[in-house]
């Protein structure tokens, strides 16, 4: 897993793991920053996690080269990011396209990037929810596996919507992660499907 903030959604799938029925198990969890409670919550679980942050590089190339090889040192079958506040290069793309996903706290189409939360609220939406997509070479663009819904509450803030999104959200991405070990899965004309 690739995280950089808070890690509720590692929290969610390490806890899921502990359950030998779920089907997958976290193998490593990486960073672009020190310092993070996600960071801190493999560690608390036994997870071996490494950090590898841009400024560490002298190219954004480089440095999406270092994580390349540092996920791949660990042989993942899936990546998951969640709450990874990077954009994923060519390198990461050509070793783990096709079985790399994101969340995305929005519904895709709408909201890519940064701000999902923050621009629903601003556009007045009476629903939102969290995206779980295969990562491509877009901002949130690549092909949808899961989506969940939230009400947009008339006295919502960033952090109040947010918040609730990310209760949904946590609920999806285990949900999906698990049958996608469990069951595989197959992408044709951007549509995803379970099973083989
Ligand atoms: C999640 O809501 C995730 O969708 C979002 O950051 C949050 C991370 O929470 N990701 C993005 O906005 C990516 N552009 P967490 O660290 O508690 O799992």
């Amino acid at each position: 897993m690739l995280v950089s903030g808070a890690g509720t959604n590692l929290q969610a799938l390490l806890h899921a793991c502990t359950d030998p029925a779920y089907g997958a198990r976290v193998v490593a969890v990486g960073a672009d920053r020190d310092g993070i409670e996600a960071l801190a919550r493999a560690e608390r679980a036994g997870v071996p996690t490494f950090v590898q942050r841009v400024t560490g590089h002298r190219t954004r190339q480089e440095w999406d080269a270092a994580l390349t090889a540092s996920c791949r040192q660990h042989d993942p079958d899936l990546v998951v990011l969640a709450g990874f506040m990077k954009l994923a290069g060519s390198a990461f793309l050509d070793a783990f396209g096709g079985r790399c996903v994101n969340t995305h706290p929005a519904l895709s189409p709408s909201f890519p990037g940064m701000a999902g939360p923050a621009e629903a609220l601003a556009y007045g939406v009476k629903v939102t929810g969290a995206t779980l997509f295969l990562v491509d070479e877009g901002v949130d663009t690549g092909p949808i596996v899961a989506q969940t819904t939230v009400p947009v509450e008339d006295d919502d803030d960033v952090a109040t919507l947010h918040e609730r999104i990310k209760v949904a959200e946590r609920a999806m991405l285990v949900a999906t992660v698990g049958r996608m070990a469990r069951e595989g899965f197959t992408i044709t004309d951007r549509k995803v499907r379970f099973g083989t």
